[in-house]
């Protein structure tokens, strides 16, 4: 395990300190979109949305199981990357994380009570392939996703499966070097099939990847995730290239999306026909200015952090736009990939939490790692004159802005011909991360504002004819939160992590109340 203390320590000062306490009290906050008021007027209620829509709740495999070394589970990535370095502020992992590995029934009690449609969560691949391809599968990890999935359903809840949610392995990292190999991509169709083979016949939507743009520039370019490979200006590992190794890292992850989603669509599919896809981090970025050079680098921001996933899996290729800036490092495909990665997605689900303002560095001065190609020349920043984009939150840059969310449909939708969409992950983390009056967690009054200004301007984009077809709030319950461990909480659920007991915060009632009894979405005494 190579360590990256330097990297590691500046960007954890980044991310896990009490994002809002770093905002001046003197600084003003832009509205992000509608006033409380004008969204009352609105009246947005369930009934607003397609009858058909699928709401839900989130959560993923390392977040929540625990159980790590139970029942044949092997080390993956993270157990060792978290037991060597120490993840959350207090050096604390996802050894226990919400123990749902033993408490899934009544978790499922708890996503039913919500009146929820569909459950999103991802499979542990050390759990059901503990050595990859190069052991047995695991029987006990495919009897535990078995009894989520027929439980699921009997109460009448869409498994929504995420088969790689950035936790894999670590014997296929110390084999070969893991997505950095293009070995890992028959490892990762080999995963993909005991997954159609052992549960597709329930499962009628997976999603392959989650958020490869994020997952490859956190560990192969800032190197703060396993397996912490980084180079200067970005930080200071032990090994890596984050000018050129990120680039490697995404063809591997598109290509073995392209050839999973293949043997999906020719061999199971048409026999299970359920429908595939894969989930983007999707930002919304903004021009600083007006000038002409900010608004390009706005939209090269999104060309690079979607487009490169989206156009190769949609279009077949690399988008022009990014290659003008990349061209010469960018490992290319051939003809015949282009043909397994094209027209690959039955769908797209997008992750999405805040907008940035984006900044042009071609031709002005930025930090040295926004001059960068691998950055595409652009800096982001939550701040213009001064003034905050949106209400902070607990993790530093994810400002609230609904109208985001409205805006980032509608660049999706133009820029994919209206395929098929859903919102895999939305969801807001508590600010008062030191909080520990569990009262003030539980009156969330914040989070039931986010969810209920973020869904207005969903609805207002399907009504002008996205087609969005879903909505996943992240997350179910308070979870492990990569680099901020247990202190940042975005769930529904309060968990207490001494107990594992779990409490439904303001925001669980409010759901139900949006989806069960129709409530207009802004209707704070009905759940008071
Ligand atoms: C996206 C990731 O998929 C999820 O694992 C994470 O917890 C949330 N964002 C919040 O940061």
């Amino acid at each position: 395990m190579k360590l990256n203390i330097k990297s590691l320590a500046t960007f954890l000062f980044l991310y896990l300190i009490d994002a809002c306490a770093l905002v001046p009290e003197t600084s003003n906050i832009a509205d992000g979109g509608f006033k409380l008021k004008e969204i009352e007027d609105l009246h947005i209620k369930r009934s607003d949305f397609p009858p058909g829509f699928l709401f839900g709740a989130a959560s993923s495999s390392y977040q929540v199981e625990g159980a790590y070394l139970e029942d044949g589970k092997s080390l993956s990535n993270w157990d060792v990357f978290c037991h060597s370095v120490g993840c959350g502020e207090n050096g604390e992992n996802g050894d226990i994380a919400d123990d749902h590995y033993h408490l899934f029934l009544t978790d499922i009690d708890r996503i039913h009570s919500l009146g929820v449609k569909a459950y999103r969560f991802s499979i542990s691949w050390s759990r059901i392939l503990p050595r990859g391809k190069f052991g047995e599968v695991n029987a006990a990890g495919i009897m535990f996703y078995n009894k989520i999935i027929d439980n699921l359903i009997l109460k009448g809840i869409e498994p929504f499966v995420t088969i790689h949610h950035y936790d894999f392995p670590q014997e296929l990292e110390d084999r070969y070097g893991s997505w950095l190999n293009s070995e890992m991509q028959e490892d990762f169709v080999h995963l993909a099939e005991i997954c159609f083979k052992n549960f597709g016949d329930r499962v009628k939507y997976w999603t392959t990847i989650n958020e490869p743009s994020l997952f490859t520039s956190y560990a192969y370019m800032w190197g703060v995730y396993p397996p912490s490979h980084c180079s200067e200006p970005f930080g200071n590992c032990l090994a890596g290239n984050s000018d050129v190794e990120p680039l490697f890292v995404m063809r591997n992850m598109l290509l073995a999306h392209g050839k999973a989603a293949k043997l999906y669509h020719q061999i199971y599919q048409p026999k299970q026909g359920g429908s595939i896809g894969i989930v983007v981090n999707c930002m919304r970025f903004v021009p600083l200015t007006d000038s002409e050079l900010d608004i390009e680098a706005a939209k090269r921001a999104f060309v690079l952090q979607v487009g490169w996933v989206l156009d190769p899996l949609i279009y077949g290729d690399y988008p022009a736009e990014g290659l003008k800036y990349l061209g010469s490092e960018v490992p290319r495909f051939s003809m015949e990939e282009k043909n397994i990665i094209k027209n690959s997605i039955d769908f797209i689900g997008i992750n999405h939490y805040t907008t940035i303002y984006a900044k042009d560095c071609t031709n002005s001065t930025c930090s040295p790692t926004a001059k960068r190609a691998i950055q595409g020349f652009v800096e982001t920043t939550p701040y213009r004159d001064g003034v905050l984009i949106g209400e902070c939150t607990g993790i530093e840059g994810f400002s609230v802005v609904p109208r985001g969310m409205e805006e980032i449909v509608n660049q999706i939708k133009t820029r994919y011909k209206n395929k098929p969409m859903f919102i895999t992950e939305n969801g807001y983390s508590s600010p008062d991360v030191h909080e520990t009056r569990v009262n003030v967690m539980l009156n969330d009054v914040k989070r039931v504002k986010y969810h209920s200004e973020y869904l207005t301007f969903l609805a207002k984009s399907i009504r002008e004819g996205a087609d969005v077809r879903g909505y996943f709030v992240w997350s179910l319950m308070d979870n492990y939160e990569w680099l901020s461990g247990y202190g940042v909480r975005f769930g529904l659920y309060y968990v207490d992590h001494e107990t594992q007991k779990r409490i439904p915060k303001l925001s669980a009632r409010w759901y139900k109340n949006f989806l069960v009894n129709n409530t207009d979405l802004i209707n704070m005494k009905a759940y008071a």
